[in-house]
């Protein structure tokens, strides 16, 4: 079975024994969306309306703005894969709660088992503290995170603010920008350390 399948597969068990309290308002579960094939895996928060809409993780304003700091990098959407922590649109996009993560997480785990990337890197604070709960996003921001979590082989994560948070934000734009460029020479120096 190759990833695709493999996720597939994951996905079609999860949409049933998700216990998570927000497919109850939600219109459908987001699953992780991409190349399962990437090198790269960026990890988000929880679906906005479109995501919630379309089913697709990242297709509104967020993601968008997402698009064209791939395309500043040579990247496009086909090249990496996609996805939250949370699988379900919280009622008007409030944060979701430390027990709809949780309930979310194991699916997370095993999307990242099946695509074993060489980065994971997270968009914004919610998905970095899923992972590093001690970590602020002011501090951590644009900084290579190497760290060992059992029963996971990434080891190398990437955390950057929310392309959300930056949208309108002019400063933080610059800032999440200046970090996006790091990703090259981030992903050069995990394979030639
Ligand atoms: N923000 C997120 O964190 N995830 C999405 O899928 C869309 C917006």
């Amino acid at each position: 079975m190759d990833k695709k399948e493999k996720l597939e597969n994951l996905n079609k068990k999860w949409f049933e024994e998700c216990t998570c309290e927000l497919k109850k308002t939600a219109t459908q579960a987001v699953p992780g969306d991409g190349n399962p094939n990437a090198e790269i895996v960026f990890i988000g928060e929880a679906p906005g309306r479109s995501e919630d809409k379309e089913g697709r993780p990242f297709v509104g304003a967020a993601g968008k703005f997402l698009d064209e700091m791939l395309e500043e990098i040579n990247l496009k959407r086909e090249d990496i894969y996609i996805t939250n922590i949370v699988k379900y649109r919280p009622p008007n996009n409030r944060d979701p709660s430390p027990e709809e993560k949780a309930s979310c997480r194991e699916w997370l785990l095993e999307e990242l088992k099946i695509i074993s990337p060489k980065l994971i890197i997270f968009l914004g604070r919610h998905a970095m503290n899923n992972f590093f709960p001690e970590l602020q996003i002011s501090n951590a921001h644009g900084k290579l995170l190497i760290k060992a979590f059992k029963g996971m082989s990434p080891k190398y994560f990437f955390p950057l603010y929310h392309p959300a948070a930056a949208l309108y934000d002019g400063s933080m734009r610059d800032i999440l920008m200046a970090d996006f460029r790091k990703i090259p020479k981030v992903l050069e120096k995990i394979e030639n350390p």
